[in-house]
């Protein structure tokens, strides 16, 4: 470590001192540091000895055991509220894998854990397909992975997001090449830095630049980076599925749906121009999957408005060696901490219990509206589903009847996603997700309605049980059951997606462990024996 030219130069005390006030806590400005690392370094391992103190929390994100009432690291089965921990958790949306049908998040879902874990995790996961040669993802999956992503960027130019996921395997390193040093700082000189393609077009498009923004919003937008909602863009609107954050219309849950509404080629009658996730296979409606809104859901939040970033409750200052404050490097639940030490930096007049309190004040009363939005989702697709098997007489406008029923089965459940997806229940910004919640419910509530009016209400009856009996939650489901004809009759939905072929598992985390059949068809092209993926999509 000594041999390492690393100045360090704290910038005047003085400047520190005209800090105060209660939105920014007491932040020591950081130094600016001089390494002898090279500006593409991307090995976690290059910094650890010159940044020993940020380094041991860094790998405290390894802990994955604490659990907190609604959140946590233990990667639990996010629809299992059946079975206990490590599988199951109280907490969980048992519809999951029925909203989801169809698509590869209904294989597996489970709670987010550290950052260290993340490269593993990718890797294992059953969306990605790991039975077959082909992922059936691009490779922009790799995108909120790694900072090995600008690597394999510079190689393939922007062809590279729309390549197949798999190609990319076995060049990643687990704990090298996991979300790391390179993902938010410049390895010169350790200043903050966006490794992120997408965010910089963001930026770029809003004629902003990141090293001229204010600290307090770096702090922010280097999360923003991945904790965000996102989409893989459609061919002809540029590079095939790279990456790209809906917020040219604004950040709030109409703008974002909004804004999906003409960047597609979705052929559907009604949906001309959509971008389209998958269509769903019981109600046949050409649907949206959205992602952890976090940096969306804080922008206009209580904090989020107050100036208060992700880095103050998520990476608050830590002495290690009893002298100097360091950021800590262990992104997790601010709950973890008895003391709730992050909160107390600005809330000093508080105790822990009642910050605590205030928390779970919020996340109850989401976590309620929450379920009974997941709930009345799945009522939207079976009643689109009944109506569109409806043998009776039909109304004259049944056609625009059944299209606008699905437009609001896609709208409702994003609207719950959102809420759903963002890792805060609630917290993040209380009034904002209870809204979306709300709004939630009364779209897919009018999906219902509009599908019974399709049948001049003859399915009134039969929609209005209780949709746990109409149609139970789907409790198992993966790729490999999807290949056992016994387990597809488990679940009255399973019929909407078909059997895929018995194959053994190719893939073990980084390392290829079976071998692709690999048949000539008669185009010349070469595929691997089919992939078990049903449905011809992405995921992400
Ligand atoms: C997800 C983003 C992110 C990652 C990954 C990350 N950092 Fe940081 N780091 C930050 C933020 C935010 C700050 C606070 C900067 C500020 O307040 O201006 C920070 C501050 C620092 C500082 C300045 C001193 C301090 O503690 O505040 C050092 C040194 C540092 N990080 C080292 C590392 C090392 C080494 C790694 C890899 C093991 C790493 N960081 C990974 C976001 C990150
Ligand atoms: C390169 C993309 C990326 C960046 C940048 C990033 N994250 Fe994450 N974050 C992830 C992923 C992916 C996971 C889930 C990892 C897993 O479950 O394997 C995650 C998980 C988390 C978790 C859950 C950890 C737990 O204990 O359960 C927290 C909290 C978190 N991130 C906060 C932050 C904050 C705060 C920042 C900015 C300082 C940040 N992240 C920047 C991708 C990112
Ligand atoms: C005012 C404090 C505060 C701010 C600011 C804040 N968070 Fe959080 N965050 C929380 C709390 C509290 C929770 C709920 C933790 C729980 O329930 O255990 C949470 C939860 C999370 C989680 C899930 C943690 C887990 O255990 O899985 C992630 C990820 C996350 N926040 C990311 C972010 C990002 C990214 C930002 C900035 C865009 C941000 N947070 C801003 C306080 C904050
Ligand atoms: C950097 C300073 C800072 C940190 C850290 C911080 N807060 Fe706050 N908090 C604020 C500010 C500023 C407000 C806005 C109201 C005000 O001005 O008092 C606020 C408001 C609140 C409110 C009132 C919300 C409402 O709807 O009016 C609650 C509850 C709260 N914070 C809880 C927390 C918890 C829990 C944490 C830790 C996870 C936390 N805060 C971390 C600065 C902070």
């Amino acid at each position: 470590m000594c041999n390492l030219r690393m100045i360090v130069l704290f910038l005047c005390v003085l400047l520190m001192a005209t800090l105060g006030g209660c939105s920014k806590a007491n932040e020591p400005i950081p130094p600016t540091y001089s390494t002898n690392l090279n500006t593409d370094e991307i090995r976690n391992s290059a910094f650890q000895a010159l940044f020993p103190f940020q380094y041991e929390t860094y790998l405290r994100n390894n802990e994955s055991e604490i659990m907190t009432e609604y959140k946590g690291s233990v990667p639990y089965n996010k629809h299992d509220n059946v079975n206990p921990l490590p599988e199951g958790y109280k907490h969980a949306q048992p519809y999951l894998k029925n909203l989801w049908l169809g698509y590869p998040f209904s294989y597996e879902y489970r709670e987010a854990r550290g950052h260290t874990h993340a490269m593993k995790d990718i890797l294992s996961i059953d969306r990605v397909n790991r039975y077959s040669e082909k992922a059936g993802l691009p490779a922009t999956c790799m995108n909120c992975k790694t900072a090995k992503m600008n690597t394999f960027l510079k190689e393939e130019g922007d062809d590279f997001w729309a390549k197949d996921f798999n190609q990319f395997r076995e060049k990643v390193d687990l704990d090298d090449d996991t979300i790391g040093c390179a993902n938010c700082h410049d390895p010169k000189t350790m200043a903050l830095n966006l490794y992120s393609v997408p965010l910089k077009d963001y930026l770029k498009s809003q004629n902003k630049e990141f090293e001229k923004l204010p600290r307090n919003e770096q702090r922010a937008l280097v999360c923003g980076q991945c904790h965000v909602e996102y989409y893989f863009q459609d061919k002809s609107f540029g590079p095939y599925k790279k990456v790209v954050f809906p917020w040219k219309d604004g950040m709030d849950p109409e703008d974002m749906y909004n804004y999906y509404s003409d960047k597609g080629d979705n052929k559907t009658p009604g949906f001309e121009g959509y971008f389209v996730d998958w269509v769903h296979p019981v109600s046949q409606t050409p649907m949206l999957k959205a992602q952890h809104p976090e940096y969306e859901t804080w922008s206009n939040g209580v904090h989020g408005s107050a100036g208060v970033t992700c880095a103050d409750c998520h990476m608050s200052y830590t002495r290690l060696d009893g002298k100097k404050k360091i950021s800590n490097h262990h992104w997790t639940s601010p709950l973890k901490d008895p003391e709730m030490n992050a909160c107390r930096q600005c809330h000093t007049d508080k105790t822990p219990e009642f910050l605590k309190q205030r928390v779970l004040y919020t996340q109850n009363k989401v976590w309620n509206q929450l379920l009974a939005a997941q709930e009345i989702s799945v009522k939207a697709h079976e009643a689109i589903r009944m109506a569109s098997e409806y043998k009776g007489p039909r109304p004259d406008n049944y056609n625009e009847l059944m299209t606008n029923a699905r437009k609001w089965c896609r709208k409702g459940q994003f609207f719950w996603d959102l809420v759903s997806a963002e890792n805060s229940v609630g917290f993040h910004n209380p009034s904002k997700a209870l809204d979306t919640l709300a709004s939630s419910q009364r779209f897919s509530q009018n999906a219902v309605d509009t599908a019974v009016k399709a049948t001049s209400f003859t399915i009134a009856k039969s929609i209005s049980e209780d949709i746990k009996t109409r149609v139970p939650p789907i409790l198992k489901h993966s790729r490999e059951l999807q290949m056992d004809p016994k387990h597809m009759t488990t679940h009255p939905w399973f019929k909407y997606i078909p059997l895929s072929p018995k194959t053994p598992l190719m893939w073990d985390l980084n390392k290829k462990i079976g071998k692709a059949s690999v048949k000539s068809v008669p185009d010349g092209h070469e595929t691997a024996s089919k992939s078990a993926t049903p449905i011809n999509t992405q995921t992400h």
